[in-house]
């Protein structure tokens, strides 16, 4: 079933990939339940000491449950036998912003809670902790062949996976879902346990937990001290629960071991946590659609709002905060849409693909049995995305245009209101409930808008969706709108942000005192979003549907018949929000001709980013203080004396495991990862072993900033820090036996005080 891959899909590697088992263990994102038969043994052989039942266990402590994932986005791990939870600054980023004011400003300042009173909630932010998962294939595909209908197919497969997750549930008492894997040929529930009270406790200021901002994202060197730090709470019984008062840190089954030695190239590291999405198996037309039609358009449109935002948020510490954590995050996929683009065009991915794909083609034509099966995968892929990308700009200009302004956002929420305000049978019940659910999310929903700004977002968006939505998929009421305002956008933004319900709280919470139609029926806002979301619903997402349904069939032949016609080859499933190991070494890269970079940072490196007069790159007066006095306390590494801020692994990783630990082969927590690298950016369509890293902050980096410069050493004495020798070498179990033995009685004390 799913094993590694030693490379890419290259076609012109494939002769090689046949021939050649496993060269290095970096690519793959590997399901946990399967670590024990499929990696176990090359993982031992790179330097791993714990056994597969220390990693994955149902009924025992097993490093599973020191990972959890957070806020649906992001990866986090226990650090404490008190639930002291550890993830990235740009993950807690959110909760820091929503504690933050001109006045109390915890995102330039940093914050560490000074008692366990002092810790702050965040009523969204919960975290979910794996409690099992299991192969359902069977159960799921039941009775289903290839001779199935499409649609019969899919509704079974739905029935199923609805009944199966329901079950696994246990009346909520767990959160359980199934999700499909290699293009719906297998399926895996994953039931988990959800924390609710989840407390902030402490972060760094920006300037170290964004060091380096918008220009360093994404690229090595790198000095960012992307780290924060959360608490999990629970019921008197140590039970998941929502927040209360009275709740106790939570003690989980398992905490991570802190290493305070340090890593060395080679050493083996593996990263645990939730990747998001990937899409390896993309056929050549899909990494065309998506890298020479959607990734610019998504960038085009970003392009416009960053500018106007930051331009309002240089005039103003309000607008500042307000706009913090949306302007990161549209900021952090505008970049590294432009470097996937960017990075598959450099290294000949479509061609690779394409190369591949002729190869299938032949294959299963070779044979009167496989061409029955495999023999129109690629026919159907390549009409899917022909079909597909007629309406790419519809979908993005929707996504990211119209949904990328926030009043227009907040109108489209008024939908289903207006639905139940003009249903046939006035349905009073609907209306109200409709107007409730509005009400509820308001004061989150207006805490962060900006008017003034948001009004020429509203002027941009409309200006492109006008110029660049083929016309013939634009809304007739849309069009209708923009004559009577002669195409001046600029005019129809005022006149919207002059008299919609939409453009205050205030006016907001009065309509839906008493909501009617006829009101929505002429704000200007709603007119907009609905027109958009109304013309979506009706006229493109029907059309949408057969050639969806036609890309799914065919990624699942295509990929099914990759598996037959490579016996020997391992494939490993995509990334989509579920738990997997990674595991590989510490190493550097060449970026390019001439250059060789070092596989770790120091602070020199922050002293000399240092410029006081750009924002991304102040450098904390505390931090430069202990810099110039050498203050490192036991922070520094024994080698050359230095604190190392990040260094580099070939783990395999992407959005979504933000937060990770990097875990040595003693399991013990050396790192927390937090980015990839610049030249890797095509990484979620194509595995490049020569230039694919992970970017990690070393662990000692963030005890020192939590220690030394935030004044958190109670947080420190709250983790289990272990000191070893160097990582074990690969495959003798680390040298001589009495430095072995040493270090084996090392190794079960650490990992006993951390259970
Ligand atoms: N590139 C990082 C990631 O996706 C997020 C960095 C956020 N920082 C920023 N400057 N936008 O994991």
């Amino acid at each position: 079933m799913f094993r590694k891959t030693v490379s890419g899909l290259a076609a012109a590697a494939l002769a090689l990939l046949l021939a050649a088992p496993a060269a290095r263990a970096d690519e793959g994102m590997w399901l946990p339940l399967l670590v024990k038969r499929l990696n176990h043994v090359d993982m031992q052989k790179q330097g791993l000491k714990l056994t597969a039942e220390e990693i994955y266990d149902v009924n025992n402590a097993s490093l599973k449950d020191a990972i959890g994932q957070l806020g649906g986005f992001c990866t986090a791990e226990f650090i404490s036998k008190d639930g002291l939870l550890l993830t990235n600054h740009h993950c807690g980023y959110d909760a820091i912003q929503n504690h933050s004011t001109p006045q109390n400003d915890l995102l330039t300042n940093g914050f560490v809670a000074k008692t366990k009173a002092d810790e702050l909630t965040n009523p969204t932010l919960f975290v979910d902790v794996l409690h099992h998962m299991d192969d359902v294939t069977g159960k799921v595909l039941e009775g289903i062949s290839e001779a199935t209908p499409d649609a019969e197919r899919a509704k079974l497969v739905s029935e199923r996976v609805k009944a199966i997750s329901d079950a696994a549930k246990e009346n909520g008492k767990y959160v359980a879902y199934v999700r499909d894997f290699l293009g719906g040929n297998e399926y895996y529930l994953f039931v988990y346990t959800r924390f609710a009270d989840v407390r902030l406790v402490a972060a760094p200021p920006q300037s170290i937990g964004k060091f380096g901002g918008d220009t360093d994202n994404w690229m090595w060197p790198r000095h960012t001290g992307d780290f924060s730090v959360f608490r999990v709470y629970a019921n008197e019984r140590n039970e998941a629960a929502p927040y209360a008062a009275t709740n106790k840190p939570y003690q989980p089954k398992k905490h991570l071991p802190v290493s305070m030695s340090g890593v060395d190239e080679n050493d083996f590291a593996m990263v645990f946590g939730f990747p998001g999405r990937t899409t390896r198996y993309m056929a050549a037309a899909g990494v065309k659609m998506t890298t020479e039609m959607t990734n610019p358009a998504r960038v085009k449109l970003r392009d416009k709002r960053l500018k106007l935002m930051k331009e309002d948020m240089d005039q103003s510490a309000d607008v500042r905060i307000k706009y913090a954590s949306t302007y990161a995050s549209v900021a952090n996929y505008w970049k590294f849409w432009q470097g996937e683009s960017e990075g598959v065009r450099k290294l000949g991915t479509v061609a690779q693909k394409q190369a591949l794909e002729k190869q299938f083609q032949q294959w299963a034509d070779a044979d009167p049995k496989r061409k029955e099966t495999y023999g129109a995968a690629l026919a159907d892929i390549n009409g899917a995305y022909a079909e597909l990308s007629k309406y790419t700009l519809s979908q993005q200009y929707l996504n990211e245009g119209i949904f990328g302004v926030d009043i227009l956002q907040k109108a489209a929420g008024a939908i289903a209101l207006h639905k139940a305000l003009t249903a046939k049978d006035a349905d009073a019940e609907g209306v109200k409930k409709a107007a409730a659910s509005m009400e509820e999310g308001l004061g989150e929903s207006y805490k962060d808008f900006v008017p003034a700004t948001d009004q020429k977002i509203a002027a941009a968006m409309l200006r492109y969706f006008a110029q660049d939505v083929p016309k013939d998929q634009q809304p007739e009421a849309l069009t209708a709108i923009f004559k009577e305002y002669g195409n001046d956008y600029d005019r129809l933004a005022r006149e919207m942000f002059a008299t919609s319900v939409f453009a205050s709280k205030a006016k907001l919470e009065a309509f839906l005192k008493a909501p009617t139609a006829a009101a929505l029926d002429k704000d200007l806002a709603f007119r907009v979003a609905n027109s958009v979301v109304k013309n979506f619903n009706e006229n493109i997402a029907p059309k949408l549907q057969a050639p969806a349904a036609q890309l799914a069939r065919g990624n699942r032949r295509f990929i099914q018949g990759q598996r037959e016609m490579m016996p020997g080859k391992s494939f490993y499933p995509d990334a989509n929000s579920t738990i997997r190991l990674s595991y590989g070494t510490v190493r550097a890269y060449k970026p390019r001709d001439g250059v060789d970079y070092a596989y770790y940072t120091t602070l020199d490196g922050i002293a000399q980013k240092e410029d006081p007069t750009n924002e991304e790159f102040i450098v904390p007066a505390k931090l430069m203080s202990l810099y110039r006095a050498k203050d490192f306390g036991r922070y520094a590494d024994p080698k050359d004396g230095k604190v190392h801020v990040a260094f580099l692994t070939d783990n395999d990783i992407t959005g979504g495991n933000s937060g990770s630990p990097v875990i040595n082969g003693r399991g013990e927590l050396i790192g927390l990862a937090f980015d990839g690298n610049w030249e890797s950016m095509n990484g979620n369509i194509v595995f490049d072993p020569a230039l694919k890293r992970c970017i990690n902050n070393d662990i000692r980096y963030v005890l020192f900033v939590i220690d030394k410069v935030i004044d958190g050493k109670h947080l420190v004495d709250e983790m289990t820090l272990v000191t070893n020798g160097p990582n074990p070498e690969p495959g003798n179990g680390g040298g001589a036996g009495k430095k072995m033995k040493k270090e084996k009685k090392k190794k079960d004390k650490s990992m006993a005080s951390a259970q």
